[in-house]
């Protein structure tokens, strides 16, 4: 059902009834309509928090189609790749709109486009600048990323060389896997024990093995991100888990 009134209160008002129903039909599986149904993590794009269909917001394909506002079979944008339906940011080629650093701590190199591999596809709809749907409608502003990188975890640049720089006493091996458990330590100068059972390795979240990308954290087709522990209800696309920051101690020997 397409959504005629555009202003910015409408859609607030509008996203509130959705996410008011998205929770309830979280906390009493069954009882949610259908529009909710797939919304649980790891369950496929269809019904997830990447079917566009799903939101009042977004005008809704007149075919019901789910994965036409990411990808197309035909007429795909050539300079985007992934048979990528979107136009991307003309003024990004400059690196504009986006302001970013490589990580503040650290001297290693920066990539010439911070949102090189998958980052920038996200960007077609996450910065608010470019159009979700072929009728012009915009991410709402409070759920953007923003175009300034510096305020969202560094991306576009080589673990490896983090890992050189910051040594393995600090980050993760790349061919270990994401974080499943962390048992505390009781002996000081021992570490929490991390527990890694994830399928995936960071290396395989890695843009051609090497560049951290928004897709290093999260699953876009929401197929295998984790759940949520029990009395928990969230659904970011994550790889590892937020309790115990499972997703950052993936990475990160903290
Ligand atoms: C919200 C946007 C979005 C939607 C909707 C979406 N995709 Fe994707 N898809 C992406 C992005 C971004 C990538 C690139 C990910 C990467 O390079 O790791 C991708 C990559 C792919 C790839 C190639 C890499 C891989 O993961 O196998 C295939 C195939 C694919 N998508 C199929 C689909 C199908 C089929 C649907 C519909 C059921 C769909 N996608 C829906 C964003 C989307
Ligand atoms: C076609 C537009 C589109 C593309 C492309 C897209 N997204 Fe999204 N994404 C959305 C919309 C719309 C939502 C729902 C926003 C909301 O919560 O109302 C969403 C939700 C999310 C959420 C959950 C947000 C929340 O608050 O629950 C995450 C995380 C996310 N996207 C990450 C990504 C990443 C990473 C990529 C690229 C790999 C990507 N998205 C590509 C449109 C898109
Ligand atoms: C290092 C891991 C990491 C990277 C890289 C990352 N994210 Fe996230 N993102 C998260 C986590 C974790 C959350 C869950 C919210 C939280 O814990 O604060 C999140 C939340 C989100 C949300 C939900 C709304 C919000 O603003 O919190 C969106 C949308 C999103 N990310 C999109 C992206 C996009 C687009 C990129 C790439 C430009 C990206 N993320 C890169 C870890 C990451
Ligand atoms: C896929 C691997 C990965 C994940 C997951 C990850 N990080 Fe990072 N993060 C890195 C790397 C690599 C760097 C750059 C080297 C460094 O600063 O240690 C970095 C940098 C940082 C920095 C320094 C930022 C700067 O500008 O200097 C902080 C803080 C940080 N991460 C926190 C987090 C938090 C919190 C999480 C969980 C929400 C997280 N990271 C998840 C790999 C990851």
């Amino acid at each position: 059902m397409a959504v005629t009134v555009r202003t910015n209160s409408t859609r607030f008002y509008l996203r509130t009834i959705l996410l008011a129903a998205s929770i309830v039909s979280n906390l009493l599986p069954g009882a949610g309509g259908p529009a909710f149904a797939g919304q649980a993590p790891g369950t496929g794009t269809v019904g997830s928090v990447h079917d566009m269909n799903t939101f009042a917001f977004v005008f809704n394909d007149s075919m019901g189609r789910v994965c036409a506002f990411c990808h197309v079979p035909h007429h795909a944008n050539s300079e985007a790749g992934t048979l990528w339906a979107k136009p991307l940011d003309q003024q990004a080629s400059g690196l504009r709109p986006y302001t970013w650093t490589a990580p503040e701590n650290l001297r290693i190199s920066q990539e010439l486009d911070p949102l090189v591999g998958p980052s920038r596809l996200c960007m077609t709809c996450h910065d608010g600048a470019i159009a979700i749907d072929p009728h012009g409608t915009k991410m709402p502003a409070e759920k953007t990323i923003s175009t300034d990188l510096n305020i969202t975890h560094p991306i576009g640049f080589s673990y490896d060389e983090a890992v050189t720089a910051r040594g393995s006493n600090e980050l993760a091996d790349k061919n270990e896997q994401y974080a499943t458990a962390v048992t505390p330590s009781e002996t000081p100068g021992v570490y929490n024990q991390v527990t890694r059972e994830a399928k995936i390795r960071i290396v395989d979240l890695l843009y051609q093995g090497e560049i951290l990308t928004c897709v290093s954290c999260h699953d876009v087709h929401n197929k295998n991100n984790v759940s949520p522990d029990p009395g928990h209800n969230y659904n970011f696309l994550l790889w590892a888990k937020e309790e115990n920051s499972l997703i950052c101690l993936s990475c990160h020997k903290k």
